[in-house]
């Protein structure tokens, strides 16, 4: 037999590329591929690209930079070194990427990530090979699956996507452009990706999308399926202890999210609601159609079924025409949610996108100093979100031992890292754990459990409201 070749891969960017980039080692491990940690000695390497912001993508040049080096090391050694270019650049520059780097042999869109045995293939062939379709057949049922010990290897916590692509339109957005228009996959491919996830050893699923609340996928009985009809029925799987999901629109919250959130004890507490700017000038600008009063209610709707609930967000600082009032305004949204912890970006122009051609651009110093203000505002919330979890008995499923020798990690419900000594047994287990201290965003406590009673109660409370 030949020895397995090498892939090396590197995601940027969002939780969706996490995902893409496990499914294309699982494609590829079907190849006879076996991941490396390290570029030199790589046969494949593979850079799955994110377009969201500016500097994401110029990373991706300064990095196809260093791989020109390791790949005329390796051909000096006669060995050859493929270059993929995956994901969202790859979709929107794809041709440029091509000209301008001659380093890469492969470029494949998000969409057609699971052609890319045939692509190394042509590339092995022709010199190089480009794909950044949106083909009509199901990527997902191209995809082989994962390998039993590969699920394994990932953990107790994994994200299953349910939908893809965004019809929103976001002015600022790229995503419509680069993962194309929305996609919900059928409720039994989903329960059939959640069933061999559980089967292997995993405890939390977290859905995935773009907008995943807009999912609307069909069901056993040939309708849509709402997002919270979903989840009841992801809940009544055994074995799952968790279920989160992300990333939200505010418009598209609908009474069975908020009846899931209030019915299913697995359903975790902790949402992640963006909402990008708190001045309904700049929202309508933005066009995410709703305003700051609007979102209130909706973490309110949340709220009252929930009280535990907490949220995240994410915010653009700089929009053009952002004037001062503009973000006072953000700021006293912020001072009136009181988030667990958010996101804050400057505002970066993406060609093709509605708000590249707006004026009344906003000084980049201006941008800074506003930025400085809201993360040390969001700062002080997270940090007192997290002040207040210290004395308290809450859950926390286990994940890994940590780097600490004799110490686990685990997460509470609004995924802060909790530690505690105990024996490595506990991994996959929800346990409870009484919090004692904070060392910067983690928790330290020790488990309020003795170990003879441990099993019991470890996935019961999660099962109860299936
Ligand atoms: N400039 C700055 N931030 C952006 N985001 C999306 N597009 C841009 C842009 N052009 C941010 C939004 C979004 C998050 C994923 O990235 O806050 O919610
Ligand atoms: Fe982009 Fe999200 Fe708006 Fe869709 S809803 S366009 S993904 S910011």
């Amino acid at each position: 037999m030949s020895a397995p070749r090498k892939l090396h891969i590197k995601s940027y960017g969002c939780q969706m590329n996490v995902y893409d980039a496990q499914r294309m080692v699982d494609t590829l491990a079907h190849e006879g591929f076996v991941e490396t940690a390290s570029v030199d000695d790589a046969d494949l390497v593979i850079l799955n690209t994110c377009h969201i912001r500016e500097k994401a993508s110029e990373k991706v040049y300064s990095e196809l930079g260093r791989l020109r080096v390791a790949k005329d090391e390796a051909a000096r050694h006669d060995r050859r070194m493929d270059v993929v270019v995956a994901g969202c650049v790859a979709q929107a520059e794809g041709a440029e990427i091509i000209r301008r780097a001659p380093v890469v042999d492969v470029v494949v869109g998000p969409q057609s990530y699971h052609n890319l045995p045939q692509l190394l293939a042509r590339a092995k062939r022709d010199g190089r090979a480009l794909d950044t379709e949106f083909p009509i057949e199901d990527k997902f049922a191209a995809l082989p699956q994962p390998k039993p010990a590969a699920i394994r290897a990932r953990g107790v916590s994994a994200f299953v996507t349910v939908q893809e692509g965004c019809d929103k339109f976001c002015t600022f957005c790229v995503v419509p452009y680069t993962r194309g228009t929305e996609v919900s996959r059928p409720v039994a491919r989903i329960v059939e990706d959640v069933k061999r996830l559980t089967d292997n050893g995993v405890r939390e699923i977290t859905l995935i999308g773009q907008n995943v609340n807009a999912y609307h996928g069909e069901g056993p009985d040939g309708q849509p399926w709402p997002l919270g009809k979903l989840l009841h029925h992801l809940a009544a799987i055994p074995g799952i202890a968790r279920l989160r999901y992300s990333t939200s629109h505010p418009r598209d919250v609908d009474d069975t999210l908020i009846e899931a959130h209030r019915d299913l004890p697995a359903l975790m507490p902790f949402v992640h609601l963006p909402v990008q700017s708190g001045s309904d000038r700049i929202l309508a600008a933005m066009n995410r159609k709703h305003t700051a009063a609007e979102y209130r209610r909706v973490i309110d709707r949340f709220r009252a079924v929930r009280p535990d609930i907490a949220f995240s967000s994410d915010f653009i600082v700089g929009f053009p025409g952002e004037t001062e009032q503009d973000f006072a305004a953000t700021l006293a949204l912020v001072a009136q949610i009181g988030y667990a912890g958010a996101y804050s970006f400057k505002y970066s122009a993406r060609p093709g996108t509605p708000a590249a051609d707006m004026q009344e651009m906003v000084a980049t110093a201006t941008m800074d100093e506003r930025l400085a203000r809201l993360q040390e505002l969001i700062d002080s919330q997270q940090h007192a979100f997290n002040q207040a979890a210290i004395g308290t008995t809450v859950d926390v499923l286990f994940e890994r031992a940590a780097r600490n020798p004799g110490q686990i990690v685990g997460r509470t419900a609004y995924l802060q890292p909790a530690h505690v000594m105990a024996p490595d047994d506990i991994i996959g287990q929800v346990l409870p754990v009484t919090l004692s201290s904070l060392e910067r965003y983690s928790l330290l406590g020790t488990l309020a459990t003795s170990p003879a009673t441990i099993h019991a109660p470890a996935t019961a409370p999660a099962l109860t409201g299936a």
